[in-house]
């Protein structure tokens, strides 16, 4: 696991934004796999950015985002669906048949849905590139304390505490989903490579479990130390609890003469 803590979030998303630069660039049909949430935010909008600028296309790459709640469609603001075309899609050169969610629809069996979701990746050559945030209580996608490390996609009950950390993002009378489709932990791992990213104070003591806790289902973030290339990038809020800050500095300054001579990728 590779950590790397920056000032600020700016700097976190602007890392991030080349790493996926790199992977489109290089990367003739590239996979990205896609989080919501505000950590990648920022992300997005230096990708628009980018793509503005005449630096970035995305009309090769093909999307799989890691989750969808579950019996709500795409006409809904509060759908991932709307969240990622708002953010990404609708202003970027992006196929939007090519870009994938984990959805369910009302009267659809998510087992069957799940299973076709896999199928998807797969067809599509698996994810090079795995955007995650993580949630405060350790979760990948919505992978949630004590899920199966061997897990795939499938349906999942959200945590009280997911519930209200989201909350926030709901009106007070407005429908709450507590059920969702999310990648599960293992097609998580099957990314070629996962960049995470973490800001503010609120995720420290998850950042410190999954870097430096045991490996165990009740921080489902640990699975990641069994990912060969997982990139985790923080802010100086996110990694406030991590022991090792001056080795990851120093690891990271020899990183980067290594990547001016390398890049970031090996393995396309
Ligand atoms: C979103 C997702 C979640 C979020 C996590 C952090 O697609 O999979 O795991 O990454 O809940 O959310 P934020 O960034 O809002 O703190």
């Amino acid at each position: 696991m590779q950590v790397i803590i920056f000032d600020d979030a700016q700097h976190v998303a602007t890392h991030a934004a080349e790493w996926v630069a790199e992977l489109l660039n290089k990367n003739p049909k590239p996979v990205l796999g896609l989080a919501t949430g505000s950590t990648p935010i920022s992300l997005y909008q230096q990708l628009v950015n980018k793509h503005q600028a005449g630096q970035l296309s995305f009309k090769n790459t093909t999307s799989f985002n890691l989750d969808e709640y579950l019996g709500i469609d795409a006409s809904n603001a509060q759908s991932y669906r709307h969240f990622m075309n708002e953010n990404l899609f609708d202003h970027v050169d992006i196929d939007i048949s090519k870009t994938f969610l984990p959805t369910c629809a009302q009267g659809e069996n998510p087992r069957t849905q799940g299973l076709k979701y896999e199928q998807q990746i797969k067809q599509a050559g698996g994810v090079d590139l795995q955007i995650l945030g993580i949630g405060a209580n350790g979760h990948i996608g919505f992978n949630e304390p004590t899920s199966s490390l061997a897990s795939r996609t499938r349906i999942k009950t959200l945590t009280q505490q997911t519930l209200n950390d989201n909350s926030r993002l709901f009106d007070k009378n407005e429908f709450q989903p507590t059920l969702a489709m999310t990648m599960g932990i293992a097609t998580i791992l099957d990314a070629r490579y996962v960049l995470l990213m973490a800001t503010g104070e609120s995720k420290a003591k998850a950042v410190k479990d999954m870097v430096a806790g045991p490996l165990s289902a009740i921080c489902p973030a640990s699975a990641l130390q069994m990912h060969e290339n997982a990139i985790v990038l923080l802010d100086k809020a996110a990694a406030s609890q991590l022991e090792e800050q001056e080795y990851y500095q120093w690891a990271h300054d020899q990183n980067i003469m290594i990547n001016q001579e390398f890049g970031l990728y090996h393995n396309y």
